[in-house]
């Protein structure tokens, strides 16, 4: 496959990129800085582009076979930005005529009860409330676009940098969580996670949880 890969500089988008070149895709790296410098492979290509700008997507994406995004705003940004992201990217590919999207989301939209979202708990930190709206924000944008084969992809309460382990579970609209309760995934494994998804599609038009 030929992949557009938006975000392709950021913590995510980096193991996504190695990941993809592992399995002997191809790839086109988007952020505004055009440059991913930890990421030397003959197959991938790092450009500038600005996800807000439909104009600068879609000419990008033309070509490809399909879209993913580990974009997320910066820490100085507001975070409604993605909403704007979301919006770009979905007119963008349309005018690309490319309809497979697997966008990185937000955990804390997922269930962890039959009425309650992650969000919505008592332990879930003030700080990340406001990313975490706007991701749930940006999945009822995505929702609304039937005529594209998106899947959000969202990784664990918790995702770090760790170890490839191979192993991971998704669950359709609900918090992954391990026999302890905790809900946790590596950034290599949520890669594994969003690549299997590209290859393999088992989550369209789904808002698909990761963990272990
Ligand atoms: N538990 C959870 O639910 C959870 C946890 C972590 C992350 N996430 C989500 O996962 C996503 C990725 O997280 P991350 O930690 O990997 O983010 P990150 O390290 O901040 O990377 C963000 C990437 O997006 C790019 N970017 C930002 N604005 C852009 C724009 N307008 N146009 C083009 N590229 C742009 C950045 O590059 P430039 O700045 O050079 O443009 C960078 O490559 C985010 O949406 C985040 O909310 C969810």
């Amino acid at each position: 496959m030929h992949v557009l890969l938006l975000g392709a500089s950021g913590r995510i988008g980096r193991r996504v990129a190695t990941e993809l070149l592992d399995r002997d895709h191809a790839v086109t790296g988007v952020s505004r800085s055009g440059t991913v410098p930890e990421i030397e492979d003959p197959d991938f290509v790092a450009v500038a582009g600005d996800a807000t700008d439909p104009d600068q997507i879609a000419r990008l994406a033309t070509g490809h076979d399909a879209v993913a995004s580990a974009l997320g705003p910066g820490d100085d940004e507001s975070p409604e930005l993605l909403a704007e992201m979301i919006e770009a990217v979905i007119e963008a590919i349309r005018r690309a005529s490319v309809d497979r999207l697997v966008w990185t989301g937000g955990a804390g939209g997922l269930y962890v009860g039959p009425d309650t979202r992650l969000v919505e708990t008592d332990d879930f930190p003030e700080e990340w409330v406001p990313i975490a709206r706007a991701a749930i924000d940006a999945y009822e944008i995505l929702a609304a676009a039937e005529d594209l084969r998106w899947t959000y992809l969202a990784p664990a309460a918790l995702i770090e940098p760790g170890e490839r382990t191979g192993e991971y579970r998704t669950a359709e609209g609900e918090l992954v969580t391990d026999e302890e309760g905790d809900s946790y995934i590596s950034m290599e494994d949520f890669a594994i996670a969003l690549v299997d998804e590209l290859e393999d599609p088992q989550g369209i038009h789904t808002y698909l949880g990761t963990g272990y």
